[in-house]
């Protein structure tokens, strides 16, 4: 039997941002956060920088920048705006995720097959600044097409139906959906990412999908790290993974 290739995990610091936020304060500091993930194993570093910058800041993002032993990926809706920062900063990578103010957390995947042709322009704009692109999307074979016609290398698969799913016949469902999307995608030539909702309990069965190479996990880490630290966080996050990988 091939072996599957080796997993990575992107470690998402937002919600060490939304904690300093909550009181206006200096601290908890994200890029410490990301300092220590890093030291303990994370492959890469997520942040989202929001419309509203309602946790990462622009100066969390030049900070990470300068000082990141791995690559970052921010994380951005498709705004002029945010095509502006990310092509001054040039992160390695990006992730184009939907946004809309009142949400929580993103609620779900971007509609690239309608709005096809704003996101291959900002594909097209972010490949020149040398970024690697990711499109996230919901595992719907409707936006692989178009993902294709976008021309992004990469794209992340929201796991968030899986997440939400009670256990028993409609998670196996969505995780079913989930592989035969990433099969599909890799066949096509697309590095296959996942992420959103993850947690030590649930993260198994995705990590076990050969096709998916990386996971982005964020406020589970984060949260778990309030009690055992950061690296003990990121260390059984990724123990969890590599597992779940044998
Ligand atoms: N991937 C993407 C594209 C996301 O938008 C998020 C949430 O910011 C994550 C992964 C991480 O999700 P969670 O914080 O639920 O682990």
């Amino acid at each position: 039997m091939a072996t599957a290739p080796p997993i990575h995990l992107g470690v998402n610091i937002d919600h060490v941002a939304t904690l300093r936020q909550a009181r206006g304060t200096s601290y908890p500091d994200p890029v410490e956060a990301a300092l220590q993930a890093a030291a303990a194993g994370a492959d890469s570093i997520t942040l989202h920088l929001r419309e509203d910058r309602r946790h990462i800041q622009d100066a969390d993002v030049q900070r990470l920048l300068q000082c990141c032993p791995v690559p970052v990926n921010l994380e951005m809706a498709v705004t002029a705006e945010m095509l502006d920062i990310a092509c001054r900063l040039r992160p390695r990578f990006a992730c184009l995720v939907p946004e809309r103010r009142e949400e929580r957390t993103t609620e779900g995947g971007l509609d690239v097959a309608g709005q096809k042709r704003e996101i291959a322009g900002a594909c097209a704009r972010l490949a020149q600044a040398g970024i690697v692109v990711s499109l996230f999307v919901d595992p719907d074979p409707a936006q692989l097409r178009a993902v294709l016609d976008c021309g992004a290398p990469h794209l992340e698969i929201h796991t968030g139906s899986y997440a939400e799913a009670p256990s028993g016949a409609a998670r196996e469902a969505e995780l079913a959906k989930i592989a035969g999307f990433a099969r599909a995608a890799l066949g096509a030539g697309i590095e296959v990412h996942a992420g959103h909702g993850l947690t030590l309990d649930n993260v198994a069965p995705v990590a076990a999908i050969a096709e998916v190479t990386e996971l982005n996990i964020g406020h589970s880490i984060v949260a778990r790290a309030l009690f055992v630290g950061m690296s003990a966080a990121v260390n059984e996050m990724r123990r969890a993974m590599l597992e779940a990988r044998r």
